[in-house]
C-alpha cells in the first residue's frame, strides 16, 4: 500500500534522530578524511556511513522511492518523476572535521519536482528543522512564525567572504555594496543551517554563487514553508537536478536585493 506523507514523516524523522547519535558517537573515534573535487572538498568515513545508513532504509521500508545522495550511494537520477529523496549527510563537513559543530543533515523529500517534507539538522545543537507542505514548520516542536518583510538596511546577510573578493563566478563590485549597506554579514559554512537560520529568522538572507541539489534540497522545502522565497541569483527558481546560484530571502529583501543590486 501507498505510505501516507505522515508516515513518511515519521521515519524520516526517526532516521534522522538516529543518524545524529551515530554521529554524535564518532566524535571519540579517529577519522578517516580525504579530498574530493579540489584540496578543500573534504569527505569523511562518516559522511560515507550516513549516507549509506538512510539509503538502506529507505530501500528497505519503501522500494519505490529514489535517492539522490551526495556520496553517490543512491540512484543515477535523470528524472523527478515519483517520490525523491535528495540527501546531504553531512552538510559543513569542513566544519564537522575542524571543529565539530555548525555542520547538518539535510535531506529534502519530492514528489514529481514538488518539495513535499524538508529537514536540516543540527547534530550538535540537537535541532531539528522540519517542515511538511502546507504544514508549516517546526524547530523542534516550536512552530516557525511566516517572515516578515525587512529593508538591507536592517538585514543580516548570509555571505562567504569569496564571493566579494575576485572568484569565478560573480564580479565581486556586485556584491559588495550590498555587504556595505546591510546591517551586518556573517558566514557559517553551511548552506543547508544557512537556509534553515533564514526559516528560523535567525538570518534575513542567503546568497552564494553555486551549490548542488543536496545542499538546498531540505533548506527549499523549510523556507517556502514559512513565506521566504528561494531562487536563483537572477529571481529565476532552482534547477533540482543541477547546481545552481542559491538566494535564500525574506519577502521585501529579497525584491530590494534584486532590484537594486543585482539588476543594477
Ligand atoms: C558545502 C557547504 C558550504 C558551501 C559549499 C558546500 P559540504 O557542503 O554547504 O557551506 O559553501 O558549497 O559544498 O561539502 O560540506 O556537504
Ligand atoms: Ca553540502
Ligand atoms: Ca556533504
Amino acid at each position: 500500500m501507498q505510505k501516507t506523507w505522515e508516515e513518511i514523516d515519521h521515519y524520516a524523522r526517526q532516521w534522522i534522530k538516529e543518524a545524529g547519535t551515530r554521529i554524535r558517537a564518532t566524535f571519540a573515534e579517529k577519522l578517516t578524511v580525504e579530498t574530493k573535487s579540489h584540496r578543500n572538498d573534504l569527505v569523511t568515513n562518516v559522511d560515507r556511513e550516513t549516507e549509506r545508513f538512510f539509503i538502506e532504509n529507505i530501500r528497505k521500508t519503501f522500494p519505490h522511492h529514489h535517492v539522490l545522495g551526495e556520496e553517490g550511494f543512491g540512484d543515477n537520477i535523470t528524472t523527478l518523476e515519483g517520490v525523491v529523496w535528495i540527501i546531504d549527510p553531512i552538510d559543513g563537513t569542513m566544519n564537522f572535521v575542524h571543529q565539530q559543530r555548525n555542520f547538518a543533515i539535510s535531506i529534502g523529500v519530492f514528489e514529481n519536482g514538488v518539495g513535499m517534507l524538508g529537514y536540516v539538522y543540527d547534530v550538535v545543537q540537537d535541532e531539528l528543522y522540519a517542515a511538511r507542505k502546507g504544514e508549516g514548520a517546526f524547530l523542534n516542536e516550536k512552530p516557525l512564525a511566516p517572515l516578515e518583510p525587512v529593508s538591507v538596511s536592517e538585514a543580516i546577510i548570509s555571505l562567504n567572504a569569496t564571493w566579494v573578493t575576485e572568484n569565478k563566478r560573480i564580479d565581486p563590485s556586485v556584491l559588495a555594496p550590498l555587504v556595505k549597506d546591510a546591517r551586518g554579514t556573517r558566514s557559517y559554512g553551511s548552506a543547508a543551517l544557512e537556509m534553515a537560520y533564514v526559516a528560523a529568522g535567525r538570518l534575513d538572507a542567503y546568497i552564494t554563487m553555486r551549490l548542488s541539489p543536496w545542499d538546498f534540497a531540505g533548506g527549499l522545502v523549510l523556507v517556502q514553508e514559512v513565506g521566504g522565497i528561494v531562487t536563483n541569483l537572477y529571481g529565476e527558481p532552482l534547477r533540482l537536478l543541477e547546481k545552481n546560484s542559491v538566494f535564500v530571502s525574506k519577502p521585501g529583501l529579497h525584491e530590494e536585493i534584486l532590484q537594486k543590486y543585482i539588476h543594477s
